[in-house]
């Protein structure tokens, strides 16, 4: 039931690009996106003025994601908060907040009580889930199936492209309705969106690169991963992956912070992984890892294609083909995914079952 291929984890990593096609399949309608599992009306959503994601682990992580484009594009304030935090603490909530729980399994202890307790405060909430009739399914007040199909690797991987499609098109939505996108953009960014499943085909298509990078640091003891923006939130998740897996340290870091801290940590091959696509911030990351190198650190960067510029500032470049900054996160993450594959293989490690964890947590 491997698909013929040595682990659960490869397998499901090479289901992204149907992952994707499935989760935006029906969404466009007449040049409108629609999510009608949602269940509210276009002036509801319009009133939405606070959200907060919720969410725990790699789940997290897709949250990050989410704030920066809800926030860029339908300018609604966006917290994104570990479960486990926001239920024990007194988070502001109005009849116009909207809590978005976002959970593969559904049934995350912290998550669910998280869910329980916005409910009683008043909040609207929206459940991401990939398990249909899942306990985050039954208690929101609407919800979006990622449509990943059952993950049996614990370390997620396609749910958490699931999610992070299935957020963006939350973030579009939004947008729409509050009118800060127009029709045409929106047709524009879902065409967009639609075909990074194809540019994941590309990136799957040929690993030699992210192999050599992997085999290169698989005897580290710790690691850093940089990026500013969207390439920042990519990076928390490309560190856990690391370190659940492979049981390498890793550390996430915006690449802004390096100075304040981190940058000590380098000596003589310490790994550094940034993620280096074209953005906005592109120039400032290049700068981060000029200063890493200068101390002995051993750049992995995930570059955009074309990018020969960034060869000068690093010992290993992952390309990954061009897309606009906002669908980054759904092509950087790919890589950095099979990157922790291959140091937790190299390193003889069990990618499927790794120790100590299970793939749902229903305790706290
Ligand atoms: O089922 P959930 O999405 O609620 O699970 C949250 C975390 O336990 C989960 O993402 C965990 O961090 C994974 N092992 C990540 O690969």
């Amino acid at each position: 039931e491997k698909g013929g291929y040595p682990d659960f984890m490869l397998k499901e990593i090479h289901e992204q690009p149907r992952v994707v096609r499935d989760t935006l399949a029906g969404r466009m309608a007449g040049g409108m996106l629609t999510i009608d599992e949602l269940d509210l009306s276009h002036d509801e959503l319009n009133l939405i003025d606070r959200i907060y994601v919720i969410a725990c682990g790699t789940s997290y992580h897709a949250g990050l994601v989410a704030k920066q484009l809800i926030e860029g594009w339908a300018r609604i304030p966006t917290e994104v908060e570990v479960a486990s935090e926001f239920r024990y603490r007194n988070p502001i909530i109005t009849p116009t907040t909207l809590v978005v729980a976002v959970s593969q399994s559904g049934e995350t202890a912290d998550t669910l009580a998280a869910i329980r307790d916005a409910r009683v405060r008043g909040a609207k909430v929206f459940g991401i889930t990939n398990v249909v009739g899942s306990p985050v399914a039954r208690e929101s007040d609407g919800v979006i199936y990622t449509k990943a199909n059952k993950e049996i690797a614990v370390a997620s991987t396609k749910s958490f492209l699931g999610q992070v499609v299935s957020l963006t098109l939350l973030a579009m939505l939004l947008a729409q309705s509050k009118g800060k996108l127009t029709t045409s953009q929106i047709k524009l960014l879902f065409k967009e969106l639609a075909d990074t499943a194809e540019q994941i085909e590309t990136i799957l298509s040929d690993t030699a690169a992210i192999d050599k990078a992997a085999l290169a640091c698989k005897d580290a003891c710790s690691s850093l991963f940089i990026g500013r923006g969207l390439g920042a939130a990519i990076c928390a998740e490309g560190a856990l992956k690391l370190k659940e897996i492979s049981y390498l340290h890793a550390e996430s870091y915006p690449a802004g912070e390096m100075k304040h801290g981190p940058i000590a940590l380098i000596d003589d091959g310490f790994p550094v992984v940034a993620v280096a696509t074209q953005s906005p911030t592109y120039e400032k990351t290049i700068s981060n890892l000029q200063e890493s190198r200068a101390r002995g650190a051993l750049i992995v960067a995930i570059a955009t294609e074309g990018d020969t510029e960034i060869e000068k500032h690093a010992d290993y470049v992952i390309y990954i083909p061009k897309v606009r900054d906002c669908f980054s996160p759904i092509t950087a993450s790919v890589p950095l995914q099979l990157f922790a594959r291959a140091i937790a293989v190299a390193r003889g490690c069990d990618v499927d079952q790794p120790r100590n964890l299970a793939k749902s947590v229903t305790v706290e």
